[in-house]
């Protein structure tokens, strides 16, 4: 055991958490991206800061594979667009078309080729081999995964960057196109950069905090 050291917010706790929701409330989930670069030292430091997130037993169950290559990230666009257009034509219920209709989403992934990175986070079913090549349990990889990717879009909007949480799903193209062990599964792909000069985004909102905060 080691001393915990505590961290001072140079305010009061709640004028501190109020700053924070103030900043984490103006991310948005972008779209449009513009090709400006960004620095691999930066999607470093991202990937720090969602590799410090907790975990089950602190197995650590991701990976974050990180694609600038234009030939890979193009592979990955056309794999994604033919898994969307699926989506769009056949597999997605009517419900699911209805409620996704005001974020004007539709088979089209540009921005998979525009951003400057991709970052496609792998969550683990098992734990990396170790030296004799066993694999140990990983606990609550998909909770810890979640946490992380957290972390990842916070670090992201802290860095004056934009991200898109995206699912084309299934998403076992990409454990192909970025030759991933068999203990690795596709959770998220992030494309990273600026936002496009012209960049919109949908005009959603959140629930009230009476709606998602239950006092006992
Ligand atoms: C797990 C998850 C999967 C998502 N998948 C997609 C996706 O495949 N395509 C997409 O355009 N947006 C996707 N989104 C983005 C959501 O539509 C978006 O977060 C939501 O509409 C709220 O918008 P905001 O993040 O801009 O506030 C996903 C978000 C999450 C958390």
């Amino acid at each position: 055991m080691i001393p915990y050291r505590a961290i001072d917010p140079g305010a009061s706790c709640a004028i501190a958490a109020e700053r924070f929701y103030e900043f984490m409330k103006l991310r948005r989930n972008v779209r449009m991206f513009s090709d400006r670069p960004v620095s691999f030292e930066t999607i470093e430091w991202i990937v720090r800061a969602a590799g410090s997130a907790p975990s089950g037993a602190n197995k650590q169950p991701w990976r974050f594979v990180v694609v600038g290559d234009p030939a890979v990230k193009k592979q990955i666009r056309e794999a994604a667009e033919a898994e969307e257009r699926e989506f769009y034509r056949r597999r997605a219920t009517p419900e699911w078309l209805r409620d996704l209709a005001p974020l004007g989403t539709d088979e089209h992934k540009e921005f998979l080729e525009v951003a400057p990175w991709l970052i496609v986070m792998f969550r683990f079913v098992k734990d990396d081999p170790d030296e004799a090549g066993e694999q140990g349990q990983v606990y609550y990889p998909v909770e810890s995964a979640g946490i992380a990717a957290g972390f990842l879009l916070a670090a992201v909007h802290h860095a004056g960057l934009v991200a898109l949480t995206h699912t084309p799903s299934p998403m076992g193209f990409l454990s192909k196109v970025l030759n991933r062990p068999a203990h690795e599964r596709p959770f998220l792909l992030i494309p990273v950069g600026y936002p496009a000069d012209e960049c919109v985004v949908p005009d959603i909102h959140r629930k009230p905090l009476e709606k998602i905060l239950v006092r006992v």
